[in-house]
C-alpha cells in the first residue's frame, strides 16, 4: 500500500517512471498449465512451435456474446510462453455460456446490446478500454475510471461500429503498459452483413482458414518468465522491446496450411514495436491483398508486399497459396525499416550516454526496424480448389465531409526526455482539447523530425485520413495517390502511425447521440510513451 502510494505520487509528481520493484512481482499459482502445450506436432529442426489457433473456449477462445452478461475477472496466473516454461500472466478470464475462456475472442453483432462486467481480482488498480468502439466516456475505460483492487465496473452500451476487429486492453491509470505487457488484452470481432458477405464470397471459416493473428514482442529472462524493463531511461523513452516474437502467445509459431486462399487478421498488441510486414519465399517479397484496416473493411482489395503495423494498429490480409505445392514453405517476416532515432539520439547530444545506438533497446537485443520472422506457413495438404478472387466489392467507406471543418494542429516533440502532446504532459484533471459534439474537425497531427514514430489514437471516434505531408521516402513509395496515403489509410481508421518529420491530416466527425460532455483521450499507442505522459484528456462538449 505505502508503496503504490508513493509509485502513483511519484507518477502525478512527473518522476513518472514505474518502480523497478514491480519485475515479476505477479503471483505464480499454477493456472494455465499446460493449456499452449505441444500436444499437436512436434517442433522441427529450428524448433517451430504450432501456431495456437483459438478454439471456443480456452485461451483467446471465441466467445459469442448474447444478450446474457459476461463477467470478465483480471486476474493474475502463470503461463506456459516458452520452452513450456510457467512465467507470470494476467489474463481477463470469463465463464459464458458454459465454457471457460482466458482473454477470449469476444464476437458481437453490430447494433447489439454489450452487457460486461470487470471484476477486479488483481491486487493493483485496473480498468478495460474498449479499442476503436464509439461509446459514451463512461463507458470508454478511461484511467480516470480505473477501479482498485477488488472492485468492479459495469459496462453496458450498444455495438454502433461496423464490422471489423477492434480490441480490449487495461488502461489502468499509470500502469497500462505493464499490465498490458503481462497480457490484459484481447481482441472483440464486431460483425456485420459486410462481413457475412466476404466470409460466403471466400469460404472462410474463422478458426480454421480465417486466422486473427495477435503479433507482440516480448523479453524472457532464463527462467523463460516475462521480464519487463521497468524503470530504465531507454524504456521510458523508447518503449519496452523484447526480442521474441509471440503469434498468438506462441513463440517462432508455424502454421500448417493448404493450397488455398487465408485470411489473417492482424492486431499489433504490442507496447511499442513496429512491424512491417512482407509474405516471403525464398528471398522474395509475394504479394497479398489489404482488405481492412483498424475499423473494418475497405471498398476493395489493394494488393501490396509491404504493409507498417504500429502499435494498436489492425490489419486484414488475404494470402494466396493456391499456388504453392505440398512442403513449400513462406515466411511471414517483418522487414527492415528505418526506424528514424538517429537524428533524434544526436539531437539530444549524448544526453543517454552509454547507450550503443539503439541496439539494446528495453533490453531487448533486436533492434526497433531489425528484420526477423514473425511465422513460417507450410503447406501440408492439397485440397479441392475453392475461391480465390475476393469480391471487387468489399464495403463502401462514406467519406467525411469536411468542408467547413475546423483544423486543429497537433506537435508531437520532446523536451527535457519526455515525449509531449502540444507542449503537454497527461494531467486527469486538464482538459487541453475541447472539441464540440455534431462537428467535423481536421487533425494535422505534426511529428518533430527528431523524434520517433508515434502511433497516435483518438478514443470514441473513428477517423478517417485526408493526407499525409513529409513522409520518409520509405513510406512515401507505398502511397496509393497525390495525397500520400498509404492502402491501410484508405479505410476508416482509430490508431494512426506518424513518422518523423511527417503531418498526417485526419478528419474526425464528433457525431454522438450521448447525453451531455464525453471525456475521452488522445494518446500515444506506444504504452510506455502513453504511460509517461504522452496523452492528453479530450472532451467532446454539448454544442
Ligand atoms: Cu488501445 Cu487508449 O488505447
Ligand atoms: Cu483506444
Ligand atoms: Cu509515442
Amino acid at each position: 500500500m505505502q508503496r503504490r502510494k508513493f509509485l502513483q505520487y511519484a507518477a502525478a509528481s512527473g518522476l513518472g517512471a514505474i518502480g523497478a520493484g514491480y519485475l515479476y512481482r505477479y503471483a505464480t499459482n499454477a493456472g494455465l498449465n499446460g493449456i499452449l502445450g505441444t500436444a499437436a506436432a512436434a517442433p522441427d529442426a529450428v524448433s517451430h512451435k504450432p501456431l495456437f489457433i483459438p478454439g471456443n473456449s480456452g485461451p483467446l477462445g471465441i466467445l459469442d456474446m448474447s444478450d446474457s452478461r459476461l463477467t470478465l475477472n483480471a486476474r493474475s496466473t502463470t503461463f506456459p510462453l516458452v520452452q513450456d516454461k510457467q512465467s507470470p500472466f494476467l489474463t481477463y478470464d470469463a465463464k459464458y455460456a458454459g465454457k471457460a475462456y482466458q482473454n477470449p475472442t469476444i464476437r458481437v453483432q453490430r447494433g447489439s446490446q454489450f452487457n460486461a462486467r470487470l471484476q477486479n481480482d488483481l491486487d493493483e488498480p485496473t480498468i478495460i478500454h474498449w479499442h476503436g468502439l464509439h461509446l459514451p466516456g463512461v463507458m470508454d475505460g478511461h484511467p480516470r475510471t480505473t477501479i482498485p483492487a477488488g472492485a468492479q465496473y459495469d459496462y453496458a452500451f450498444t455495438v454502433a461500429n461496423r464490422s471489423g476487429m477492434y480490441w480490449y486492453h487495461t488502461h489502468s491509470h499509470n500502469l497500462t503498459a505493464e499490465q498490458a505487457y503481462f497480457g490484459l488484452a484481447g481482441i472483440l470481432m464486431v460483425e456485420d452483413e459486410d462481413e457475412i458477405a466476404l466470409r460466403s464470397a471466400l469460404q472462410l471459416e474463422l478458426g480454421v482458414t480465417e486466422l486473427p493473428l495477435l503479433i507482440q514482442d516480448k523479453q524472457f529472462n532464463s527462467a523463460g518468465e516475462l521480464a519487463y524493463a521497468g524503470n530504465s531511461m531507454q524504456q521510458t523513452m523508447m518503449g519496452q522491446l523484447g526480442d521474441t516474437i509471440l503469434v498468438n502467445l506462441t513463440p517462432q509459431p508455424q502454421l500448417d496450411i493448404t493450397n488455398r486462399l487465408y485470411r489473417f487478421r492482424v492486431l499489433n498488441g504490442s507496447n511499442s514495436r513496429i512491424y512491417k510486414l512482407a509474405f516471403v519465399r525464398g528471398g522474395k517479397t509475394l504479394p497479398y491483398a489489404i482488405i481492412g484496416t483498424d475499423a473494418g473493411l475497405l471498398d476493395r482489395p489493394y494488393t501490396a508486399q509491404e504493409v507498417f503495423l504500429a502499435p494498436g494498429e489492425r490489419v486484414d490480409l488475404l494470402f494466396d497459396a493456391s499456388r504453392l505445392g505440398v512442403g513449400e514453405e513462406v515466411l511471414l517476416k517483418s522487414l527492415a525499416f528505418d526506424a528514424m532515432e538517429a537524428d533524434m539520439m544526436s539531437g539530444m547530444g549524448g544526453m543517454m550516454g552509454g547507450m550503443s545506438g539503439m541496439e539494446g533497446m528495453g533490453g531487448s537485443s533486436l533492434a526497433l526496424g531489425a528484420e526477423f520472422e514473425v511465422m513460417k506457413l507450410i503447406v501440408t495438404r492439397r485440397i479441392q480448389a475453392v475461391a480465390s478472387v475476393p469480391p471487387s466489392k468489399l464495403s463502401t467507406v462514406m467519406r467525411i465531409d469536411t468542408r467547413g471543418a475546423t483544423v486543429r494542429n497537433i506537435s508531437l516533440t520532446m523536451q527535457r526526455m519526455r515525449w509531449l502532446i502540444n507542449g503537454e504532459s497527461f494531467n486527469m484533471d486538464s482538459f487541453p482539447m475541447q472539441s464540440r459534439s455534431n462537428t467535423v474537425e481536421l487533425w494535422d497531427i505534426q511529428n518533430a523530425r527528431m523524434s520517433m514514430p508515434h502511433p497516435m489514437h483518438p478514443h470514441g471516434f473513428s477517423f478517417q485520413v485526408v493526407n499525409r505531408r513529409n513522409s520518409p521516402s520509405q513510406v512515401r513509395k507505398l502511397a496509393q495517390d497525390a495525397s500520400g496515403r498509404l492502402a491501410t489509410d484508405l479505410g476508416w481508421k482509430d490508431t494512426i502511425l506518424v513518422w518523423p518529420g511527417e503531418t498526417v491530416r485526419v478528419a474526425i466527425d464528433f457525431t454522438n447521440e450521448f447525453a451531455g460532455d464525453q471525456i475521452y483521450l488522445f494518446h500515444c499507442h506506444n504504452l510506455e510513451h502513453a504511460d509517461q505522459g504522452m496523452m492528453l484528456n479530450h472532451r467532446v462538449t454539448v454544442a
